[in-house]
């Protein structure tokens, strides 16, 4: 790892009830309230944010939402908007997660508009890219992040791209218990480096966290995090569980 704060960050998915999820983020603030040099990110469910948020408040723990819609508000049935998440207490947002993609028809061209949207309301966005198995083995994975990272950011001024989050999740890896090795997930960082490099500057493209995302487990953190491009996880399954997850965060410590 850089010099580069670390970020670590839970997605809880469609996981936990309200009062699951206060409960949970009780824990998680107890188990790392002594971690003062990484990011700590929660990002549970829509329902859950507010009462999440208050019982974070005061903690080192910020809180995140699952997604945004551009709109500021207006019939968009499911949707949710900027002024919705800050006013639930979230600092930050997932964009183009890859279930988002695959499930519920996220494009390059709507996490752009959902990116514009967080980036005007002041919220820090987690834009997340990946290739599928099939893309892996093919041998695109480099030509599908290029087109993702350039796709989501278009247009995006260098000033901005500073305060992205980027997570590479290969979606192979997402739920499988098969982890990306360091080496292959370095790879990949190293490329979204250049291509964030091409888009606003190398020095900026230099001050970019990048998250890997994808079976990230107590046992595979710290090696995964030792990587120069890898500057903390997006974190599913073992994010459901505060001792689990407070290893990942402790692994990300310097
Ligand atoms: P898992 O950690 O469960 O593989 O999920 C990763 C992920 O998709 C985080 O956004």
């Amino acid at each position: 790892m850089s010099n580069r704060r670390p970020i670590v960050a839970g997605n809880w998915k469609m996981n936990k009830t309200v009062d699951e999820s206060e409960s949970l983020a009780r824990e998680v603030a107890g188990v790392v309230s002594g971690v003062d040099d990484v990011d700590v990110v929660v990002c549970p469910t829509f329902t859950g944010l507010d009462r999440v948020s208050a019982a974070v408040a005061g903690t080192n723990i910020e809180v995140g939402g699952q997604n945004v819609h551009w709109e500021s508000e207006g019939a968009y049935t499911g949707e949710i908007s900027t002024a919705m998440l800050l006013t639930a207490g979230c600092s930050h947002v997932i964009l183009g997660h890859s279930e988002r993609r695959q499930f519920f028809g996220e494009t390059d061209e709507t996490v752009n508009r959902r990116l514009r949207a967080a980036i005007e309301a002041g919220l820090t966005p987690i834009v997340c890219v990946g290739e599928s198995q099939s893309e892996r083995e093919s041998g695109t994975t480099a030509r599908v992040i290029s087109a993702q990272v350039n796709g989501a950011l278009e247009g995006i001024g260098s000033d901005d791209v500073a305060r992205i989050v980027m997570a590479y999740e290969p979606v192979w890896a997402i739920g499988t218990g098969l982890t990306a090795t360091p080496e292959q997930a370095e790879e990949v960082h190293a490329q979204i480096r250049g291509e964030l490099a091409g888009l606003a500057g190398q020095s900026t493209a230099d001050g970019v966290r990048i998250q890997y995302g994808g079976s990230v487990k107590p046992d595979n953190a710290v090696e995964l995090f030792s990587k120069p491009d890898i500057d903390g996880g997006l974190i599913g399954g073992a994010s459901l569980e505060a001792d689990s997850f407070a290893a990942i965060v402790k692994a990300a410590e310097s």
